[in-house]
């Protein structure tokens, strides 16, 4: 009996020794990882390189250890693309192995677990969302339904800082002023609504709590949590703000923005479709039973984060440079003279007769890119990328930033010089034709809104400038260009004063 025993026991000991020999070999064999920083047990590559993994710091990485890398951030994978090559592998070729998100703790909170479409990961509720989505806001139908809407914002802003008398003198933040035009430029799109002022108490309100979720998700604070769970109790009570932001946030949008527009719908005729405006045709993809009402309070939640924020960023850094290269500036405001006529006020189709303006706003986004390191992609299964092994689940980013700022592809990449749009990348466009330039992604999961931000920085900017001398304050030559970073955001530290002096 003992030796059946022993028998037994000698035979399960061989078979988990040639188990565990076999899967060995075969992780062994299957996991050729990416080079990288040499990782530390528990914290992995966390404290060598720091919480801030900005996209220059990435650049610095890529350098070191190629256009691949993987960094262990505690338990978490996160694997950094830095050439074109690469980048098309990634957006393009195996773009459905690729196309889902990460989320982190906080995310999944603001999120709803990916309820929405930009976190969400990559199958059937994203399509359905992208889908949903496409008609009310994406089209060009919609660009020429709202551009009059756009140019009236911005003749407002333009007649505002005209009414001002410091703006002409000490200067103002201008960037308040195009805060409200962006929000307005949106809630038009979605609610047919705007905001009166900067003043306007549910702006103000809405504003704040917007700042707050951005500033919550954005922060590096988390991190801890995020990449080493079993320090996630210390969490705790930063994550209760976050939730506390989340409800109070949606509950805004439900209140004062869904019921009032269902309750207007509910009092009009309904077949009546000059009158529709976005939140109109989520509303019916809900009636269908297509999504439900946290889905559509989830597209609200990432209309305000994804489209408003980033093109505001953008102008801000468009008016950054042209105050800075006043040269650009005054060449800028020359063609619009010359091609439109003294005092004919650009509109959404005189930008495209206007291929400096194009041109200003391509070298914006190249320099200054809003989310330099996309969105962060992830691989649910295992996967292959540039002949390494990418772990299920790791976080991918694609360092866009230095795929359009690398010296060896672009000519004096740290130099603002809108003219290599017009000369040796003529061919280049904003909406992913080249590998090296993609400040809206490109693929499946690249930016829907470029159609709508394109048009609304173009009216902007030259707007702008045809009516102002755009100058830093008194006794600046230039102004403060540097920059603030987040878990994926870029946009300018400071918000400068500006010198706006109407045109004689
Ligand atoms: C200058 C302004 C903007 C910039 C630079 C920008 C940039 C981007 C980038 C880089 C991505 C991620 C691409 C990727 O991960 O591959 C993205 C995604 C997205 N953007 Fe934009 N964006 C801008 C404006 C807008 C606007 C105006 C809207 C909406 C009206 C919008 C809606 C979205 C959405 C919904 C996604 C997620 C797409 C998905 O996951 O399928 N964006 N954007």
């Amino acid at each position: 009996m003992d030796l059946v025993v022993l028998e037994k026991a000698l035979i399960g000991l061989f078979v988990a020794i040639m188990v565990a020999i076999t899967v060995s070999k075969f992780r062994g064999k299957r996991f050729k990882l990416p080079p990288g920083p040499f990782p530390v047990p528990v914290f992995g590559n966390w404290l060598q390189v720091g919480d801030d993994l900005n996209h220059r710091n990435l650049s610095d990485l890529a350098r070191k250890f190629g256009d691949i890398f993987l960094l262990r951030m505690g338990q978490r994978n996160l694997v950094v693309v830095s050439s074109p090559d690469l980048a098309k592998e990634v957006l393009h070729t195996q773009g459905v192995e690729f196309g889902s998100r990460t989320r982190n703790v906080v995310f999944d909170i603001f999120t709803g677990k990916g309820q929405d479409m930009v976190f969400t990961v990559y199958g059937e509720h994203w399509r359905k969302m992208r889908r949903i989505m496409t008609v009310p806001f994406f089209t060009n139908k919609v660009v020429q339904q709202y551009r009059q809407g756009w140019e009236d914002e911005v003749a407002a802003v333009v007649q505002d800082v005209r009414n001002s008398p410091e703006a002409s003198t000490t200067g103002i933040v201008l960037r308040r002023r195009l805060q409200l035009m962006m929000y307005n430029n949106m809630y038009r799109i979605m609610f047919d609504r705007r905001f009166e002022s900067e003043d306007d108490p549910l702006f103000v309100k809405l504003k704040a709590l917007n700042g707050e979720r951005s500033r919550l998700a954005q922060s590096f604070e988390y991190n801890y949590g995020d990449f080493i769970p079993i320090l996630r109790p210390f969490l705790r009570g930063y994550l209760k703000i976050c939730k506390e932001v989340k409800e109070r946030r949606l509950q805004l949008f439900k209140d004062y923005f869904l019921d009032e527009r269902k309750k207007l719908a509910s009092t009009k005729s309904s077949n009546n479709n000059a009158l529709k405006c976005a939140i109109d045709h989520i509303l019916e993809a809900q009636q269908k039973g297509e999504i439900n009402e946290d889905n559509v309070l989830y597209i609200i939640e990432n209309i305000n984060v994804a489209a408003i924020e980033t093109t505001l960023w953008s102008i801000e850094w468009g008016i950054a440079e042209l105050v800075n290269h006043p040269h650009i500036q005054q060449k800028l405001r020359h063609e619009i003279d010359s091609v439109l006529g003294r005092g004919a006020q650009v509109t959404e189709a005189d930008t495209h007769k206007l291929p400096y303006l194009q041109a200003v706003i391509k070298e914006t986004l190249r320099l200054r890119m809003a989310i330099p390191l996309l969105v962060p992609h992830m691989n649910l299964h295992d996967a292959k990328l540039g002949g390494y092994d990418i772990p299920a689940e790791s976080k991918i980013l694609v360092n866009a930033w230095f795929l359009a700022n690398n010296p060896a592809h672009w000519k004096n990449p740290d130099e603002f010089r809108p003219e290599r749009f017009l000369e040796e990348e003529a061919k280049v466009e904003a909406s992913g034709n080249d590998f090296r330039y993609l400040p809206f992604g490109v693929g499946r999961r690249s930016c829907p809104g470029i159609i709508l931000a394109l048009p609304i920085l173009g009216i902007t900017l030259g707007r702008l400038v045809q009516n102002f001398e755009l100058l830093p304050p008194p006794g600046q030559s230039k102004i403060d260009t540097s920059e603030k970073g987040g878990q994926f955001s870029l946009h300018i530290l400071k918000h400068s004063t500006i010198v706006a002096k109407p045109r004689a």
